[in-house]
């Protein structure tokens, strides 16, 4: 029996509505309620730059670019493979393009940030376990400690929602999770019940 958390995350996914999701009137997909933890994460954190694996239409990054602007500081790196015409500009927001995983991308990555921190980042672009625990295996070193690695879209191949997508970020977590002890996942950043990201808000532990 799904509980009643289940069958309304079933519903609010299955209806697509995440996809008709707007900030500032540019698409961004993401469930609102992950926003707002993603607010809270980044006025306590203060976060000098934000990684973003998976930019599509540029929503989330102005979001996140946004949020730097209400707190006076961060800068937001966003990625991808593919070029669209339209995102939006903003003087906080840097574009890569190429592939997450690919090592010229990651070095201009690490040479843009420096040594500067602290450091956040979020995956949200090939879903498929392989291509996320490999990003996992790259950002997990560039993230600072005390900060997050946010893995989207862990709620896909049944936990809870789309059962047919097969392993994906959910399964990179967990095989993640076995094989270091240096991050954990913050199961109070799902306070709100619904998230999209369940056991994907993970803390990088200071050493
Ligand atoms: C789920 S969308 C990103 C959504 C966006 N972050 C938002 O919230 O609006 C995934 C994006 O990842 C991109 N992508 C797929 N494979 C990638 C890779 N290997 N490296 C970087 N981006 C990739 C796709 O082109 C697509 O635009």
């Amino acid at each position: 029996m799904r509980s009643i958390t289940e069958q309304f995350h079933e519903q609010y996914y299955d209806s697509g509505v995440w996809r008709n999701t707007f900030w500032l009137g540019v698409e961004t997909l993401k469930c609102p309620l992950d926003l707002w933890i993603y607010q809270e994460i980044i006025f306590d954190l203060r976060p000098r730059y934000i990684i973003e694996c998976g930019t599509a239409a540029g929503g989330s990054a102005l979001y996140l670019a946004s949020l730097c602007d209400l707190l006076g500081d961060g800068e937001v790196i966003t990625i991808d493979v593919e070029e669209r015409a339209g995102r939006p500009s903003h003087r906080r927001i840097k574009y890569l393009h190429g592939s997450s995983v690919d090592q010229e991308v990651v070095d201009e990555v690490k040479a843009l940030i420096k040594d500067a921190g602290p450091v956040m980042v979020i995956l949200d672009s090939d879903h498929r376990r392989e291509h996320v625990l490999n990003e996992l295996h790259i950002y997990s070193e560039i993230v600072t400690a005390e900060s997050y690695l946010i893995v989207e879209d862990t709620n896909v191949n049944g936990h809870p929602v789309f059962q047919l997508h097969g392993a994906g970020p959910m399964e990179a977590v967990e095989q993640f999770l076995r094989e270091t002890d240096d991050f954990v996942a913050d199961r109070e950043r799902e306070k709100f019940f619904l998230t999209f990201n369940p056991k994907g808000y993970l803390r990088k532990l200071k050493r």
